[in-house]
């Protein structure tokens, strides 16, 4: 499997814009997968430079309803007009986050939710042989603070995000588990335990940001937090290639811990899984 970083707060290189947001890139043995685009027209020019033609993408997957992960849904299906989108039916209500008292909208454009290309999911889905997503994780174990400033509309009211609309990808090929996810806002700890749970088997790979660090505020989450998260981790049979939402600090605590087995992923990137 090859996974190509198209957005990423960072780059490689000067070659590479970088934007706050995720799009990778996943070539499996019978997909061309897009997970996430970012909130602009970023992906197509990366996709440009790396080599991907976004009318041969067959599969999108939208991770939650957030603008750095969905907004750019609309310059994608005005450059591909075959591929299948699949999004949380949820992932188009509003959401918000609350900075010095004003709830600032950092939702997706609901009018596309119906949109021939795009497909509501549930619970869990499987997409294809091999791919199979889910949601609605139980946040038991070490829930990221940063997630106290976001909400949702339910019904008439604004209330804190339960991210009901937050969904993740298992890859299941060569006898690699590989699990996608975007923000992990319902935490790492227990989307992997799920992912675990529903492949029944460990999980080989994990590409990911962690919700360390609330990009408004710009806080970054305790360090005992991110200690006990990056020691969870540590299992001896998960690699781990993170961005985005985790933050370099936060990367570089959890890289004391986790050494070899956890790697950055920037704009520009390419890897093989
Ligand atoms: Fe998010
Ligand atoms: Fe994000």
């Amino acid at each position: 499997m090859i996974l190509k970083t198209l957005v990423e707060n960072t780059s490689v290189s000067s070659d590479y814009k970088h934007k706050h947001g995720m799009c990778f890139y996943i070539e499996t043995d019978s997909h061309k997968i897009l997970f996430d685009l970012g909130k602009n027209g970023l992906f197509l020019e990366n996709a440009e430079k790396m080599g991907v033609n976004i009318s041969e993408i067959d599969i999108v997957i939208i991770s939650h309803g957030h603008v750095d992960h969905g907004v750019a849904l609309k310059i994608f299906l005005e450059n591909n007009h075959s591929a299948k989108v699949y999004i949380r039916d949820n992932a188009f209500d509003k959401h918000y986050i609350k900075l010095l008292g004003f709830n600032i909208d950092v939702g997706l454009d609901s009018s596309l939710k119906y949109h021939p290309q795009v497909v509501l999911t549930g619970d869990t889905m499987v997409v294809d042989h091999g791919l199979t997503l889910f949601s609605n994780v139980e946040t038991k174990e070490c829930y990221s603070t940063s997630n106290n400033a976001l909400f949702a509309k339910m019904g008439k009211n604004i209330l804190v995000d339960d991210f009901s609309h937050e969904q993740s990808l298992i890859i299941s090929e060569k006898g690699k588990q590989i699990l996608v996810a975007g923000c992990s806002h319902t935490g790492i700890i227990n989307i992997k335990n799920k992912a675990e749970q529903i492949v029944n088997n460990k999980i080989s790979y994990i590409v990911a940001g962690f919700h360390l660090y609330n990009p408004v505020s710009r806080k970054v989450e305790s360090n005992t937090l991110i200690q006990e998260i990056a020691e969870r981790l540590k299992d001896n049979s998960t690699y781990y290639d993170t961005c985005h939402c985790t933050g370099k600090k936060a990367f570089y605590k959890m890289k004391e811990v986790l050494s070899e087995r956890l790697a950055y992923l920037s704009t520009g990137s390419e890897i093989e899984i």
